[in-house]
C-alpha cells in the first residue's frame, strides 16, 4: 500500500511537518510513503496511493494560493482515496485550522473520503482538523504530525487492503 504526502512550502516549515507525517504513515516500513513538494510530484505514485495527505503554510489566515492552484489544476484522479490535511502557521491563532478546512473542502469536492482520526488516545494527541504546527513545530506538534500519518495509513489499510 502507498500513501502520498503532498505539500507546498517556501521556507521549509511545512516540508518538515510533511516528512514527519510521511514517517508516521510508513507504519515502521510496512507502507510505502512519500513526501512530495507540489513542484516535484510523482504522479504515478499518487495515483497508486490509497491515501493522500495535503498541506501548506497559512497565508492571510487561510491555505496558500499555491496549494489552491495545485488542487484546482492538477490532473490527478483522487476520487475514492482517503484524504487528510495539515498546515503550518507563524503564531497560534494564525489561521492554520481554517487552512486545513479549506483543503478538506477541496478533498470532498474531489470525491475523497476525509479523515483525521479526531483524538488519538493511544498516542495522547488531539488532531481535530489535521496536524497544525507553528512554523516547523515543537516536539508535541511533530509527534502529532507523525500520529496523523500513522492514523491515516492504518485507516487506509483497514479500508483498502
Ligand atoms: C504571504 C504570507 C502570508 C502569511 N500569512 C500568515 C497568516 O495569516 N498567519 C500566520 O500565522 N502565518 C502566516 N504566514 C507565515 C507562514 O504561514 C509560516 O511561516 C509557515 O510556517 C511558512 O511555511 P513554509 O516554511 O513551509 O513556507 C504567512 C507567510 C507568508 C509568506
Amino acid at each position: 500500500m502507498k500513501v502520498s504526502v503532498i505539500y507546498h512550502s517556501e521556507s521549509g516549515n511545512t516540508a518538515s511537518i510533511a516528512d514527519a507525517i510521511s514517517k508516521g504513515a510508513s507504519l515502521g516500513g510496512t507502507v510505502e510513503s512519500k513526501s512530495m513538494h507540489i513542484d516535484k510530484i510523482d504522479q504515478n505514485f499518487i495515483e497508486e496511493s490509497s491515501a493522500v495527505i495535503i498541506g501548506c503554510p497559512t497565508y492571510g489566515g487561510t491555505y496558500s494560493w499555491q496549494i489552491k492552484k495545485w488542487l484546482d489544476t492538477a490532473k490527478i484522479n483522487l476520487r475514492g482515496k482517503l484524504g487528510s490535511a495539515f498546515a503550518t502557521e507563524n503564531h497560534i491563532g494564525g489561521g492554520a485550522d481554517i487552512a486545513e478546512l479549506g483543503i478538506l473542502g477541496h478533498l470532498l469536492v474531489k470525491g475523497m473520503l476525509v479523515y483525521t482520526a479526531g483524538n488519538v488516545k493511544e498516542e495522547n494527541v488531539m488532531l481535530h482538523y489535521g496536524a497544525v504546527a507553528i512554523r516547523s513545530g515543537d516536539e508535541y506538534q511533530q509527534k502529532r504530525a507523525s500520529a496523523l500519518g500513522k492514523a491515516v495509513a492504518e485507516k487506509a489499510k483497514e479500508l483498502f487492503s
